[in-house]
């Protein structure tokens, strides 16, 4: 049994008295502790998918389920960061971070002392007592990434969590979840549209294809740990995952599929 299987699974919506497939038939088998990102063009149905397996929404065929429970609803083992980080504006970082505690009914020093832990971890320790429209937006979502993890979840699901970001923002966030996701060891699930993005961090990347959001294959990305962009290796994994949606890294067209 793996840690999250998702079996044949499709997902339909009603458009306007039309039914409309967002997923179709995707078989996916991941393990405890990888880092899988999900990579597809716009529209392809990632959300859809990661919702899905985070419990926002249900499948309308075959099945979702981790750690053998058939997913149903949200948990509080599992959490989810998106890209509008979602903090609440008039709370600071520490109390932003303490929220989920505060769910957990976690007494209030204890509470504080955790989220002092993640404040640190992701770099913010000179913030605690700031309110979020004081921050940067990479600094947002190192609150929300904090908070997220303070509760310690077994899987963080995170939607294009750095799409918002300037690109050199989010090649320091890139680095920080990679050492995140090492030293805390949790499975991470990693929506993106963004080729290099997606061989930068995962261990195995799932390739989906728009109309419908259908599985091309599950590539395992042949790098070690540490990887370098610039590097002959580096390059070549994202020529082929260029190649796997038929276009070439200097194409200007989105993607041809
Ligand atoms: N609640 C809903 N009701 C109806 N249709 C929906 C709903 N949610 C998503 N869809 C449709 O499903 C399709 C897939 O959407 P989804 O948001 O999962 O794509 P995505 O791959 O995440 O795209 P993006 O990269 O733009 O975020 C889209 O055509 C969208 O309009
Ligand atoms: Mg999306």
């Amino acid at each position: 049994m793996s840690f999250i299987e998702v079996k044949e699974a499709s997902k339909t919506f009603l458009q306007k008295d039309k039914l409309f497939t967002a997923f179709e038939d995707i078989t996916l088998n991941i393990e405890k502790g990888e880092f899988i990102c999900l990579l597809g063009p716009s529209g392809c149905g990632k959300s859809t998918l990661l919702n899905a397996m985070a419990g926002f929404d249900l499948v309308t065929k075959g099945s979702i389920a981790i750690d053998g429970q058939e997913v149903k609803a949200p948990s509080t083992k599992y959490v989810t960061i998106f890209q509008n980080y979602g903090l609440l504006p008039w709370r600071s970082v520490q109390k932003n971070v303490e929220l989920g505690l505060e769910q957990k009914k976690i007494p209030k020093e204890k509470r504080a002392e955790i989220a002092e832990k993640y404040i640190d971890l992701v770099g913010l320790s000179n913030f605690k007592k700031v309110h979020p429209r004081q921050l940067f937006g990479g600094m947002q979502q190192r609150v929300s990434i904090a908070r997220a993890l303070a509760v310690d979840p077994e899987i963080v699901f995170m939607d294009e969590p750095f799409g918002a970001l300037d690109a050199i923002t989010r090649m320091k966030l890139q680095d920080d979840i990679l050492k995140i996701s090492r030293e805390e060891k949790k499975t991470i699930i990693f929506v993106t549209h963004d080729i290099e993005e997606a061989v930068y961090l995962a261990d195995r990347i799932v390739i989906l294809t728009p109309n419908p959001g259908k599985l091309k294959c599950v590539y395992e990305v042949p790098l070690g740990q540490h990887r370098d962009r610039t590097s002959g290796d580096f390059l070549q994994v994202r020529d082929k995952i260029f190649q796997l949606f038929n276009m070439k890294p200097d194409n200007k067209i989105e993607y041809i599929i």
